[in-house]
């Protein structure tokens, strides 16, 4: 991070820290309209939050100092800024709906075979849908299958939850990922094995609980069906990057849908990863929801950083987590329809910016990527809402809503949002002793009904879930989760971070499958190895 960037953004913020986000309202009756930004069929009112015009130009000083436009240009132009893993980093190609666009890795535009993957995924997810495409029985497709982990299972299935309305209701998705045999186990007592196609969807196509949840897919589906070979080839589909293992796995290469290493495994729902949605969805949908990437891509790339999403909440991320001290921040989808965005976020944060080494491979002097995390409200209201409002820790937190619903019952909906809204106001503006007292709050409680308030939140509106929006929305956290990176001069395209462990397990099952293991593993380990062998009879 830039050190004498830095430290303006820490003399504005200590300029400005005593006022409080109450008092900055009371001084400006134009702040709502000043802090907010539309793009891509979303408004951000970003008012709520600590900062003031010396705030900002502060952190935006911060960004241009992180030559945040050279480094924007740098990715949607197949620049290799992935470079421990000498790779280009062009998912924003994937959704490029320009038929004219052309994209270069190592001399070679992308874009005819982004555009043959996705012909490909569309007449396939058409053929299922219709019929067309039938089991090794002649029967019609019923249930979808995706088995992946990671980038390869938790887009699918936020956005496969978060677009039900615009799903094909006589088609099931499920999703395993899980290495306990439970999760296959309780999928497979629901589904039908001559109605079924499963999906499996890894980028290596090596990894363990892919392989071996496949593995056991495809024994179940040859015990039921019979056929070996020939009923694989109906109710098997790949997706991946490495052609080779597909094929070694018994899929033929003409049921595979590729994608490229320039592709991150946690922003791979724009490739043919996303082949479980559209089979939901349909390509048409599935479509809109790449022009709603797309929107959010151009917006991101074209618009001045002041007037940028994307940066503005990665700002906003960095004055919390640095100069605040905060160490997580919430998201809180007010939409049961986004109950796995949370989680899906997740990944996409704290894989890419979990890091604490800086480009020069040195230790970084400040924190990076934070602890995301969030429930749907208003469940979360009934659960951990108490700390965010009166704890001791700092939770800056981005509140998301719809204007409309899909399901209009009632006055649901009415209610679901001003819970929302009523919630911001709350976090900013809290209750001072003097407001419980008027009140008519006994003396002795007042120190236990007080709110700071003072918690900043950001609001992220649209008018309607749909496939573009939520397309807009993924494109403008991993927008904003690049600019963070960017800024904290990190690596935020790899994930070495995830290999160590993977390693390790191989060598405990060695030594829990053993019939004479070697321990040689520290004290605690070994013994754990040699409890979990004599509960199971292998001492
Ligand atoms: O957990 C590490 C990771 O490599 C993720 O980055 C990735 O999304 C996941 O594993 C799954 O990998 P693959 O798609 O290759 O099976």
């Amino acid at each position: 991070m830039n050190q004498e960037a830095w430290k303006k953004v820490e003399d504005a913020v200590a300029a400005s820290k005593t006022t409080t986000i109450k008092q900055l309202f009371a001084a400006d009756p134009d702040r709502a309209a000043k802090y907010t930004l539309s793009a891509a069929g979303w408004t951000l009112d970003y008012s709520k939050n600590r900062i003031d015009a010396d705030v900002m130009k502060a952190l935006f000083g911060l960004a241009k100092a992180a030559n945040l436009k050279d480094e924007i240009e740098k990715m949607f132009t197949g620049a290799k800024i992935n470079r421990t893993e000498n790779r280009a980093v062009l998912h924003t190609a994937l959704r490029n709906c320009d038929p004219a666009a052309q994209v270069f890795v190592d001399g070679k535009d992308v874009m005819p075979d982004v555009r043959a993957v996705l012909a490909k995924m569309g007449a396939f997810a058409d053929a299922v849908r219709s019929g067309a495409h039938r089991g090794f029985t002649g029967k019609r497709i019923k249930y979808v299958v995706n088995i992946g982990i990671g980038g390869s299972d938790l887009g699918p299935v936020m956005a496969t939850l978060a677009l039900a309305p615009y799903s094909k209701r006589s088609i099931r998705n499920y999703f395993v990922s899980n290495v306990d045999s439970t999760h296959l186990a309780e999928t497979l007592r629901e589904i039908k094995a001559d109605q079924t196609l499963f999906i499996v969807a890894s980028k290596t196509f090596t990894t363990q609980e892919t392989m071996t949840n496949a593995m056991s897919a495809r024994d179940w589906l040859v015990k039921e069906l019979g056929g070996s070979g020939s009923a694989v080839a109906k109710h098997f589909v790949a997706l991946s990057t490495n052609e080779a293992e597909v094929v070694k796995f018994g899929i033929d290469p003409a049921n595979m849908f590729a994608f490229w290493d320039w592709v991150g495994g946690r922003y791979s729902l724009p490739s043919a990863i996303g082949l479980s949605l559209m089979i939901s969805i349909g390509p048409k949908n599935f479509g809109k929801m790449l022009k709603g990437y797309w929107k959010m891509d151009k917006h991101f790339r074209t618009a001045r950083l002041e007037k940028n999403m994307p940066v503005v909440l990665a700002l906003l991320g960095i004055l919390y987590a640095n100069a605040y001290g905060a160490e997580s921040y919430a998201v809180l989808p007010y939409d049961q329809y986004l109950s796995r965005f949370p989680a899906y976020l997740q990944q996409m944060d704290m894989e890419s910016n979990g890091k604490s080494v800086t480009k020069d491979g040195k230790p970084v002097a400040y924190t990076t990527g934070p602890i995301e995390w969030g429930e749907p409200g208003t469940n979360g209201q009934h659960s951990f809402y108490q700390l965010i409002h009166q704890g001791t820790h700092l939770i800056p937190a981005d509140f998301i809503g719809f204007c409309k619903t899909h399901n209009d019952i009632g006055d649901h909906h009415d209610k679901l949002m001003a819970n929302l809204f009523a919630q911001t106001e709350a976090l900013a503006f809290g209750k001072t002793a003097e407001q419980c007292r008027a009140d008519g709050d006994p003396e002795e409680l007042v120190p236990f009904k007080t709110f700071e308030g003072n918690r900043p939140t950001n609001t992220l509106l649209a008018d309607d879930l749909t496939p573009e929006t939520l397309g807009a929305l993924v494109a403008l956290y991993e927008h904003k989760i690049f600019t963070q990176g960017v800024i904290w001069n990190i690596y935020s395209f790899d994930q070495w971070g995830v290999q160590l462990g993977k390693v390790l397990a191989k060598n405990v099952l060695k030594d829990l499958v053993a019939e004479k293991p070697d321990l040689k593993h520290d004290s605690s380990t070994n013994a754990l190895i040699a409890h979990y062998r004599k509960v199971l009879g292998r001492a």
